[in-house]
């Protein structure tokens, strides 16, 4: 094995001192490129008859999508382009050259199709400003493969955060040359994804290639369509969202007497604006179209600022025990609140009363009025409770633990649903792609 490698190395040194390599040799090289480019102009459309024009391919071979800036609309991909053309300059005989059937020369040397980025992050971006070789064969065609990373504009559309879908467009066009000089075409319709490599936050669904001409220019557009994973927003914001509005309205079933309510619930309306402000962070503060999210967050946030105001009003009620009569109208929303119409007195008159002996132990004294209320109450068991009783036992505590307990209901209720219409839009959306 080593005599072979020997022997074929002075073969190769013999062949080089001789101009013989394989069948190409140096000079025969050397001529080839004197030939080729001896009465060459770069600067000139590579066809012979100049009203002709040059078609020239390109695809897209996409790596990978390092960043999608969320809030600055930057998208940065790293990706491949093939250029391929027919330079009729650029035509030989193999058999005159050594049976020699391409030759690799710099970008400098030759006519290249410079494309430029329409939305361009910064500032207007040439590609295939590098160094990449380009390859040119017997029959005229030239290829050309170089590694750029694109940094384009996206709009963002956060409507259904966090799940949205972007669309975002790589448009390139030769600026300078118009579209019956330079016409870009693209020989597939679709991205070509044999290096990529999976995005964390973004998976790419669908990709589209276009080339049409607008205005003598002739453009080549990349659409990329990217879903946003959703499992982390949906851990990180919704879920400890949807928690946190529950846990709001349970508040209002904590005891009166632990004073803590109202701070309690000024605690959850600050984290929503703690949550709001993280949200804010993350995503484009665009007011078309602003995100569902928001509008939820706004929703919740309302809710948890009446809960506040309620708690408030509500320890209010608490404080009035039994200071002063309770006006009748106040009487008959109480009476249509604990529904005293539908239910039978027995079990009403047993919570009433747990209530009240609660509210009095927490007064210290017990009025000798309400005692007598109660007994004469229960006197009257089995019948549905007429509003006339039901007025003559209704006490400043029962107005407040009605109030507690109806909002809380209602709270409930409005959380609930809130929350299932949001849901339900943002899944119905999902759906969608
Ligand atoms: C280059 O041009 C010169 C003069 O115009 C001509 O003599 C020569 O043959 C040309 N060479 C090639 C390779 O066309
Ligand atoms: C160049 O092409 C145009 C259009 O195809 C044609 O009319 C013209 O005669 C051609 N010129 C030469 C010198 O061949
Ligand atoms: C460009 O692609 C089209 C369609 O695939 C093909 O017909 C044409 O020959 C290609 N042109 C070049 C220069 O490769």
């Amino acid at each position: 094995m080593r005599h072979f490698f020997l022997c074929f190395c002075i073969c190769l040194a013999l062949g080089y001192c001789f101009g013989v390599v394989g069948t190409e040799s140096l000079s025969e090289a050397r001529s080839l490129y004197d030939h080729l480019f001896q009465n060459y102009s770069q600067k000139l459309l590579p066809v012979l008859n100049q009203s002709h024009l040059v078609q020239v391919n390109v695809s897209l071979n996409l790596v990978s999508i390092t960043d999608f800036d969320e809030i600055s609309g930057e998208l940065i991909v790293v990706a491949y382009l093939t250029l391929i053309w027919i330079d009729e300059q650029l035509c030989w005989e193999t058999q005159q050259f050594g049976g020699k059937s391409s030759l690799v020369v710099f970008p400098e040397d030759v006519w290249t199709p410079k494309l430029s980025l329409i939305y361009p992050f910064q500032s207007t971006q040439w590609l295939g400003d590098g160094s990449a070789h380009i390859r040119i064969y017997a029959n005229g065609f030239v290829s050309w493969f170089y590694g750029e990373v694109i940094s384009a504009l996206c709009s963002y559309d956060t409507t259904f955060y966090p799940f949205d879908s972007q669309s975002c467009k790589l448009e390139l066009t030769t600026l300078g040359w118009t579209s019956t000089e330079v016409k870009l075409e693209s020989p597939v319709n679709n991205v070509y994804l044999n290096y990529y490599i999976e995005n964390d936050e973004w998976s790419l669904t669908q990709s589209i290639v276009e080339s049409y001409s607008v205005q003598e220019l002739s453009f080549i557009c990349f659409t990329l369509k990217l879903k946003r994973k959703p499992q982390f927003p949906l851990i990180y914001i919704i879920g400890p969202v949807i928690l946190l509005g529950g846990l709001n309205y349970w508040i209002i079933l904590l005891p009166d007497d632990s004073g803590e309510r109202v701070s309690c619930a000024m605690t959850v309306f600050l984290s929503f604006s703690v949550y709001m402000s993280i949200i804010s962070n993350n995503m484009p503060k665009s007011s078309d179209p602003v995100s569902y999210i928001y509008y939820y967050l706004l929703l919740l946030m309302l809710l948890s600022g009446t809960i506040v105001i309620l708690l408030i009003v509500s320890s209010i009620l608490h404080k009035k025990v039994d200071s002063s009569l309770v006006p009748v109208y106040i009487k008959y929303v109480v009476w249509i609140f604990r529904l005293k119409f539908l239910r039978k007195q027995k079990n009403r008159v047993s919570h009433l009363d747990d209530s009240k002996t609660e509210d009095l132990s927490n007064d210290g004294t017990i009025p000798e009025k309400h005692r007598t209320d109660t007994n004469s109450s229960q006197v009257g068991k089995a019948e549905k409770v007429s509003p006339d009783t039901f007025y003559a036992e209704c006490s400043w505590s029962l107005v407040a633990s009605t109030f507690d307990l109806s909002f809380f209901v209602i709270f409930g209720i409005s959380h609930t649903l809130i929350t299932v219409t949001y849901l339900v839009i943002l899944f119905r959306n999902m759906t969608v792609y």
